[in-house]
């Protein structure tokens, strides 16, 4: 175990050399020059849900039949993921926002010939991680920097407990090696955190757990994996908190519309509510999955203006057209109970908050620590930075509203960060530079180009 445990050290410490150098290669490359004096108008649609293109790979790969997706984010977090059931002998042909999966069944996944590169993605390791604990055959993840750094034992232990064998780094970081020949049983667990990675990578494993797998949540995440498995034929039991599933079923292969994901749709929520009064912009075909609107319901109790229009319902998924107005916003203390539901958006509501009269104060959401970067504190920093009074606090922030100054801001590779801090130069008085902004298209490809048809003034570098 020692030896194991000292053989991914030196890889990690190699890996990681490697990774710096890229990063510090890719850091002078891009950057986001903002010029204030923007807003946001028209009728755009973002990309696709970066969480349920995630899915769509994994589960079309191990049911039976070929499934077609469209709406797939050609983003680099889903197309590691992608290109990782390639490498496992799964015919996926894609063409834009178009893959067809040949699905290999429960059971037909094949070794890959090296370890699996999941890039900067959280959701891809966790959950891949799962799937990879019920099968024949070792395999090993690994991750760039960001991700080789963010806690993995949240989805080791449970999995440990479910009799799965996996090696990680001393900390419980990646890379994170897999060994196959698993029988798997299935568990009955508390979630110790609000984490949709985790739930969702216990129900993965529980497909090839002898049982019924049982999650409780402390409070309700986003539910993609429950309703897309529900879509290829299995039964997942949903009572309140409680999930269930047994092992062993078959997924029958169908089609998946991915719908516009609210993440990407909230940058320009925010940037269409501190734009100018009578400004109006549309977002078509977004995700509304109710575990998802928190930044709805928190851009309301700050005053903004959104009407949600055109509802339907695709694949077992709500969409509708947004339409948001410039408003006046106000700082508001944000509920507790929205946090999980708006955990991806905190970035750019705090540009929101910064643009607000009065204060606005998150507690409760700690997870934001230990996102893609440690979202409290890189967020003050940059938000500092622009002359705005913000605090951070252990588990989260207070900010008061005020005047946006220009500067020049670090996202630490976080895409989020980045596109948040571009959103903040429609209230500038002056240019902000945003450094290390390549990570964007792991989320947003065409970001840039999209911010610029509503009238953003964003310059890649
Ligand atoms: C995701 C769940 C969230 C979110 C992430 C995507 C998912 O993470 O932050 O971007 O697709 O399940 P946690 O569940 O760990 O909060």
């Amino acid at each position: 175990v020692i030896a194991a445990v000292w053989q991914s050290k030196i890889r990690k410490r190699h890996l990681g050399r490697q990774l710096l150098m890229t990063s510090i290669e890719q850091k002078s490359e891009c950057s986001f020059i903002c010029t204030p004096g923007g807003l946001a108008r028209g009728s755009i649609r973002v990309p696709g849900d970066k969480s349920m293109s995630h899915r769509s790979i994994m589960l079309s790969s191990i049911a039976e039949g070929t499934s077609y997706i469209s709406g797939f984010l050609q983003g680099e977090d889903s197309l590691n993921t992608l290109r990782s059931f390639q490498a496992m002998g799964v015919d996926i042909k894609h063409s834009e926002d178009k893959v067809e999966v040949k699905g290999v069944g429960l059971h037909g996944l094949m070794q890959p010939d090296s370890s699996l590169d999941m890039g900067n993605s959280g959701t891809a390791m966790r959950l891949l991680l799962g799937l990879l604990a019920g099968q024949y055959f070792d395999t090993t993840l690994i991750g760039d920097e960001s991700l080789s750094e963010r806690p993995m034992n949240r989805v080791i232990n449970p999995l440990l407990a479910m009799q799965a064998k996996i090696d990680s780094d001393i900390n419980g970081t990646a890379p994170l090696t897999v060994h196959g020949n698993a029988t798997l049983t299935a568990i009955d667990y508390q979630l110790p955190m609000a984490s949709a990675q985790v739930k969702s990578c216990i129900l993965l494993a529980g497909l090839y757990a002898k049982g019924e797998t049982v999650v409780t949540e402390p409070a309700p995440t986003r539910d993609h994996t429950e309703r897309m498995l529900r879509g290829f034929g299995c039964e997942v039991e949903t009572k309140g908190a409680v999930i269930k599933l047994k092992g062993g079923q078959t997924l029958t292969a169908t089609d998946i519309e991915v719908p516009a994901d609210i993440s990407s749709a909230a940058f320009f929520l925010v940037a269409g509510s501190i734009s100018p009064l009578g400004t109006e912009l549309t977002l078509t075909h977004v995700g509304i999955n109710p575990t998802r609107t928190g930044v709805i319901d928190i851009l309301k109790l700050m005053g903004a203006d959104i009407t949600i229009t055109n509802q339907r319902d695709v694949g077992g998924e709500p969409v509708a057209d947004l339409i948001v107005r410039g408003a006046n916003l106000k700082g508001i203390n944000i509920p507790e109970a929205l946090v999980p539901l708006a955990i991806d958006e905190f970035p750019v509501l705090f540009i929101a908050a910064a643009c607000a009269e009065g204060k606005t104060t998150l507690t409760g959401a700690e997870e934001l620590r230990v996102k893609e970067s440690d979202r409290i504190q890189v967020m003050a920093d940059g938000l500092i930075t622009l002359g705005i009074d913000a605090v951070p606090t252990v588990d989260g922030i207070c900010i008061q509203g005020g005047s946006i100054s220009g500067g020049e801001v670090e996202s630490h590779g976080d895409h989020r960060i980045a596109m948040a801090f571009s959103v903040a130069s429609i209230r500038a008085t002056d240019t902000i530079k945003v450094l290390d902004c390549i990570n964007v298209n792991t989320s947003f490809p065409g970001f840039v180009d999209l911010a610029i048809s509503t009238g953003i003034k964003v310059n890649s570098l």
